[in-house]
């Protein structure tokens, strides 16, 4: 079937699913409400916007709070253990409501319903849930909502591999002024720690004019800040019929009227060129900020983890980078305790970190996972050496961002504002073309709007400024 034939299915699905909700709201007396929540990343993040897009769509009240829900759905992580043992936790919880509410209907997908190991237990042990479906046939969740709706048996669909893209399903979004938008679905990298490329598949990217159609439509909805989202941008379309680099991409992107601020991740340093560098230091929309995942700062652990550079090539990639575009963040991720990783590794790891001086760096504990090439090695760490050498590393970043972070003070930044700030709600919350975020005095009138911002002082990974 054709991908628009797919989309005009699922639309109709959607209408079916409608019919089951009206009908369900008259006799309960009142709607139907559904939660979804998201683990893991912000390509998890928007793939909730779209089944949040279709519930809307079909009649369901959408409500944050899951223990008022009728109908929760958990779109899971599995990069690390620890994202897999908190829906565990959830389905837990839920146990016991479902046995005093029959009514309630549960649905679990994303990446931790790709692997066979869960879908086992899921069969075993939670028999309860209504729904599984995986990260290839989201497209599908009207028509597997459906089902589920006029079904009493549970419902498992997971697909291997896909190269189906849909377009133009609904989609419910967060925020009204910024958005996320996936450029490209799966990894090839095969990174020997990493359980991605499994559970997203192999590498596809969206067409250009599928891409730029959707960004105009949503700067038209009012839309300014647009986040292109791949697992790694830098590649991106390869696979094409008619094949076009990351950095042609954005320069199309740069041309569309009305948006005002272009961000991306994540970029594998591998792949990153010096094209993409030189648009970036010309583009007057592309944000200061670059996430460039370091993993290890060791030579021997690079090539143990697959990751295809050296350090000294990873330098000096920072290097060009900083020297092209003035004040640019540069962002990163470390994993501490790989198999084989030793004190005087993460000694490189921490050298890296003192080079670069990172605006903010993610740093995660190794987290063995079972199918990938580093799972199957012998030498996993020990626990309490692993645990002394991310504190080392933490406690370096936290240095270097300390450092680094007074750099704009007493300087007028743009920011956008995003958010009444949480703890004064008399501040808002702005975001700097850094990706940093900054607080100072303002209403919510100000949400969604670009304003310039006089920054008054650094507090580690933030900072406090007045309105100008
Ligand atoms: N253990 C710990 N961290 C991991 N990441 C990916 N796989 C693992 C793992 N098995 C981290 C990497 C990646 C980020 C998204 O998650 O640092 O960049
Ligand atoms: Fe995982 Fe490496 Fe792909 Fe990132 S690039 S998703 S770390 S395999």
């Amino acid at each position: 079937m054709s991908n628009i034939e797919e989309q005009t299915r699922q639309m109709q699905y959607i209408d079916l699913v409608k019919e089951v909700v009206e009908r369900e709201n008259e006799r309960l007396k009142r709607r139907l409400k559904c939660a979804v929540v998201t683990f893991g990343c912000q390509m998890n993040a928007r793939d909730s916007e779209k089944l949040t897009g279709v519930l809307r769509e079909a009649g369901y009240e959408i409500i944050d709070e899951e223990t008022e829900a009728d109908f929760v759905i958990y779109n899971t992580c599995t990069v690390r253990d620890n994202a897999n043992q908190k829906v565990y936790g959830h389905l837990g919880l839920l146990k016991s409501r479902v046995k005093k509410n029959p009514n309630l209907r549960i649905a679990l997908c994303g990446c931790m319903m790709q692997e066979a190991s869960v879908i086992e237990t899921i069969r075993e042990k939670y028999k309860f849930v209504n729904l599984v479906f995986g990260t290839h046939n989201i497209f599908k969740f009207p028509e597997l909502l459906y089902r589920m709706l006029t079904s009493d048996s549970q419902i498992i669909d997971i697909w291997e591999d896909t190269d189906q893209i849909v377009e133009d399903l609904p989609v419910d979004r967060k925020y009204s002024f910024k958005s996320g938008i996936n450029i490209m679905f799966g990894c090839n990298n095969f990174c020997s720690y990493c359980i991605v490329p499994y559970v997203r598949g192999r590498e596809r990217s969206r067409e250009p004019k599928e891409i730029i159609r959707e960004i105009e439509k949503l700067v038209n909805e009012g839309v300014i800040e647009v986040m292109l989202l791949g697992q790694n941008v830098n590649s991106y379309g390869k696979n094409l019929d008619n094949p076009m680099s990351f950095a042609e991409l954005l320069k199309e992107i740069e041309k569309i009227d009305g948006l005002k601020r272009i961000r991306f991740m994540t970029s594998h340093p591998k792949d990153l060129s010096d094209d993409l560098i030189e648009v970036m230091a010309k583009s007057e929309k592309i944000c200061k900020h670059i996430h460039l995942p370091l993993q290890s700062g060791s030579d021997r652990v690079l090539k143990e983890m697959n990751r295809r550079y050296t350090k000294e090539q990873y330098l000096s990639l920072v290097e060009k980078i900083k020297k092209a575009i003035p004040d640019v963040a540069v962002t990163t991720d470390i994993i501490v305790g790989f198999p084989g990783e030793t004190a005087a590794d993460v000694d490189d790891t921490i050298d890296v970190i003192r080079k670069v001086h990172y605006d903010n760096a993610f740093t995660f504990i190794y987290s063995k996972r079972t199918g990938t090439p580093a799972a199957a090695r012998p030498d996993q760490c020990d626990e309490a050496e692993v645990k002394a050498n991310f504190d080392r590393v933490l406690n370096a970043v936290k240095e270097e961002a300390m450092i680094r972070n007074g750099y704009l003070v007493g300087r007028v930044e743009e920011a956008l504002v995003e958010e009444i700030n949480a703890h004064d709600d008399t501040f808002v919350t702005g975001r700097l073309s850094n990706n940093s975020m900054v607080h100072f005095k303002g209403d919510a009138s100000l949400i969604g709007k670009l304003v310039k911002v006089n920054i008054l002082e650094a507090k580690g990974f933030y900072y406090m400024g007045e309105m100008i």
